[in-house]
């Protein structure tokens, strides 16, 4: 593939400076010398986003099939310096702002970090929106615009405290409104049925709350700048201006805007995935409203492209429904041909089924998303009759075929027990369905949705997950990419595979001794972050060992501190035991209301108080926790560490994608033998990689027999018994107090997640690891055959995969 030198968007640094001056007073209204830094970042993302606009205008206007990538979260990071490169222009664009007396790196620092995902699934949809731009397909992204990210994580007294993630403050220059593609969405009312004069009949939705979706397009520039997509995220407005004057002259404001307050607040704020909150009338009006207002408008370009012909829908346009989230994508789409494109009812259901495909993103079954019939019957009564008629169809024509047995209807069904089941709805409505790590689906098939798989195995497959190793490696670690540029040129940025020459290297003493200095070079970049955004010093010296994820009870961040809690209390008790000196790092975020999680955000804090105060262990270990952990902070984090901790029970993580991203950056894992760990150690090799503990057959086995006691263990495990203790002895309890709810998780919930049986295996495989990092040339021998063998996990692999098999593009 061609890549874009930039030459035909600024022909040298004076170009840029006169075209980025004149931008102030166009957008400002003042001059380049008066703004901000803020400003100047500002207007240097206006005018980088509109020469991605300009690429975009032409770039798939003659593509003969379209993607629309439909998800509810979508982490994108700071945009800016992955334009530049992706645009081929970082070097004239850095120059000419050199020239002005400012910095690219300056003005970069200013860009927002929107937190429009939780974590692993919404960075998953960014990166894919990155490789379908760089693969050269016509693939867009389909999502909801919060005014609010997620929430901003600030630590107090060790808690973890939201704050309200304004990332709206000073605009979002990335973004254009399109008032004039916006779209109409009703929730409630009743269905009235006409007749027609020769006895036909019709529906329509008639009352009920109407709501303007309106599109914010965000441009997504391709590697290459070859390709430039969109990115189409909805906010909700009130139809028309229903302000009710009398209330406000009467003083009453609150009531006055109720209705623009009603309806603005379905794109208020991001859902936390694992809150327990799914029950919320608001999450299912979000998730309508993103599907309906994304169908719509797909169907109106459809119209204007090929006009009535329907039958070719899925000849040109694809659904891609990332989770249950989008899964009302099916009805909506019968719903919208049937009532208002006149299509019939059985060829509307082999249109859309023949568009959507699915991807299952785990196995918890919190994220399997289901609402009480009556409230959603309520909410979308005309949306529930093509359900239930499908259902029904559905439910007739299994009982037919399986002479009468029920078994299957039970777990296959979309309406049952007075739930619509979404990813039964999901399944039904998709001619592919697909996990995201190898293990991942087969679990799929094997137990969570066995029965579908009995009944339509071929439309089963797996896609295992990818990251945009441009923004991970390339923009990441700017130390080690270079050595790597230098060492292989820079082909490896189109295609990923090239890593592989690396290997190369691997006996190269010069070569390992650079890659060590580089890899100081990012421990020292985090350290400084980490000093300037909590006055935590790093020593740069010591491993940098990482755990950077969501925090839940099955990613067993527990497991990690009880490790440190042990090397901990050996060294208080045996004077010759010296560890590898280890900096434990620790990031991510804790639903709100999932207190557990919390409660083991606040015993890292705990643990570091005591560890990192006690001069008894002269400074061999220490924790860290970077609050806030977001796109933009995971990206130094990645770049510095040395061990990748991935050590999830095995069976419950679907893939995992940081674990991509670490071995990426030459960290060696340290993981069990689940999700993508498993495919990372058939590319690493035994060698360079930790595999420790359970598997998940073995997991399955012991939950099945019944007979673990957590108890039992410990009772034989003094050690163990030790640590479990300390939750609740007073020795942690300096900051805020006791364990009590981590205590029981474990003895009276009988360690869910098999925390105490892990505990042995994963201690002496850190021991192992740590003690090998010594012999540095030998390690950054490991960690560069880590890297050299990772181009497998770039995302334009997974997309290129996705595109043959499920798209057909
Ligand atoms: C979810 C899963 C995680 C996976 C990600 C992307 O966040 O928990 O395992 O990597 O989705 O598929």
């Amino acid at each position: 593939m061609a890549v874009n030198n930039g030459q035909n968007i600024f022909t040298d640094k004076q170009d840029f400076e006169d075209q980025y001056r004149d931008k102030f007073i166009q957008i400002l209204g003042k001059y380049y010398g008066e703004c901000t830094d803020q400003e100047r970042y500002n207007v240097l993302a206006r005018l980088i986003a509109e020469k991605a606009r300009e690429i975009q205008s032409t770039s798939y206007i003659h593509a003969n099939k379209q993607v629309y990538y439909f998800s509810l979260e979508f982490l994108l990071g700071p945009l800016l310096e992955n334009y530049l490169l992706n645009l081929g222009i970082t070097d004239v664009v850095a120059a000419g702002l050199e020239e002005m007396g400012t910095s690219l790196q300056k003005l970069a620092a200013q860009e927002v970090d929107p937190g429009l995902g939780n974590g692993g699934l919404g960075r998953l949809a960014a990166c894919f929106l990155d490789s379908m731009a760089h693969e050269g397909m016509a693939g867009f992204g389909n999502g909801m615009r919060y005014r609010y990210g997620l929430f901003r994580q600030e630590i107090k007294d060790g808690r973890q405290v939201e704050c309200t993630d304004n990332w709206l403050a000073n605009g979002y220059p990335w973004e254009v409104r399109k008032d004039d593609s916006s779209v109409l969405v009703r929730f409630g009312g009743t269905v009235v049925r006409h007749e027609g004069e020769n006895g036909d009949f019709w529906f329509s939705q008639e009352g009920g709350q109407v709501v303007k979706a309106v599109p914010y397009d965000v441009p997504i520039v391709g590697y290459g700048a070859k390709t430039v997509n969109k990115l189409r995220l909805w906010s909700a407005e009130p139809a028309e201006e229903d302000f009710d004057l009398d209330a406000f002259n009467a003083g009453d404001y609150a009531r006055a805007n109720k209705f623009r307050s009603d309806v603005e607040a379905i794109s208020t704020i991001l859902y936390p995935n694992d809150s327990g909150e799914h029950g919320r009338i608001l999450r299912l009006k979000q998730e309508y409203l993103f599907v309906s207002a994304g169908l719509q408008s797909i169907l109106r370009a459809y119209k204007d492209k090929y006009g009535e012909d329907w039958d070719h829908f899925a000849d040109h346009v694809c659904i891609h429904t990332n989770d249950t989230h989008p899964a009302m994508c099916g009805p909506e789409l019968m719903r919208l041909l049937v009532d208002e494109h006149g299509v019939d009812f059985n060829e509307a259901f082999d249109i859309a089924r023949n568009a959507i495909s699915y991807t299952n993103h785990t196995v918890m079954p919190e994220a399997l998303e289901k609402w009480p019939i009556n409230t959603f019957r309520e909410l979308l009564p005309r949306l529930y009759m093509f359900i239930d008629e499908v259902d029904r169809r559905y439910k007739e024509q299994l009982l037919a075929d399986s002479n009468g047995n029920t078994d299957l209807l039970a777990s296959t069904a979309v309406l049952w027990d007075n739930t619509v089941r979404m990813a039964n709805l999901s399944i039904l409505f998709s001619h592919s369905v697909n996990g995201v790590s190898d293990l991942h689906t087969n679990i799929l098939k094997q137990s969570v949705l066995k029965d579908f798989y009995k009944l339509r195995p071929e439309i089963f497959n797996n896609k295992t997950n990818g990251i945009c190793h441009r923004r991970f490696l390339a923009q990441a670690n700017t130390a080690y990419a270079k050595l790597i540029t230098e060492a292989i040129g820079t082909g490896w940025l189109d295609d990923a595979n090239e890593l592989n020459k690396l290997s190369a290297f691997e006996n190269d003493v010069e070569f390992l001794d650079e890659m060590d200095a580089a890899k100081r070079e990012e421990k020292e970049r985090l350290a400084a972050y980490v000093k300037k955004t909590t006055g935590i010093e790093m020593d740069t010296n010591t491993i940098f060992d990482t755990q950077v994820k969501r925090f839940h009870a099955y990613k067993r961040q527990l497991l990690n501190i009880f490790k440190i809690l042990y090397l901990y209390n050996r060294m208080l008790d045996d004077q010759s035991y010296k560890p590898a000196p280890t900096t434990f790092i620790f990031s991510g975020k804790a639903a709100q209301s999932y207190t557990f999680a919390k409660e083991v955000i606040r015993l890292i804090h705990s643990v570091a108080d005591v560890v990192n105060n006690d001069e008894r262990i002269e400074g061999r270990l220490k924790v860290v926790f970077i609050p806030n952990f977001a796109v933009s902070n995971a990206q130094l984090i990645y770049a510095a560490s040395d061990i990748s901790e991935q050590i999830s029970v095995a069976g419950a993580e679907a893939s995992g994608t940081s674990n991509m991203k670490l071995m990426m950056n030459a960290a060696l894992t340290l993981g069990t033998y689940d999700g993508s760990n498993i495919e990372i150690s058939e590319l690493a090799g035994p060698e360079n990689i930790k595999i420790f503990g359970l598997r998940a057959d073995e997991v399955q086995q012991v939950y099945a027999s019944g007979t673990y006691f957590a108890q039992n263990l410990l009772n034989q495990n003094p050690t163990l018994a030790r640590i479990v203790n300390m939750l609740t002895d007073g020795s942690l309890a300096r900051l805020s107090g006791n364990f009590e709810s981590i205590h029981d998780y474990l003895l009276i919930n009988n360690d869910p997640d098999l925390v105490l049986i892990d505990f042995d295996a994963y201690v002496k495989a850190w021991e192992e690891l740590t003690q090998s990092y010594a012999d540095r040339r030998s390690w950054n021998a490991r960690a560069l055959h880590n890297t050299a063998n990772s181009g497998f996990f770039s995302a334009d692999r997974t997309i290129r995969e996705y595109m043959e098999d499920i798209w057909h593009v």
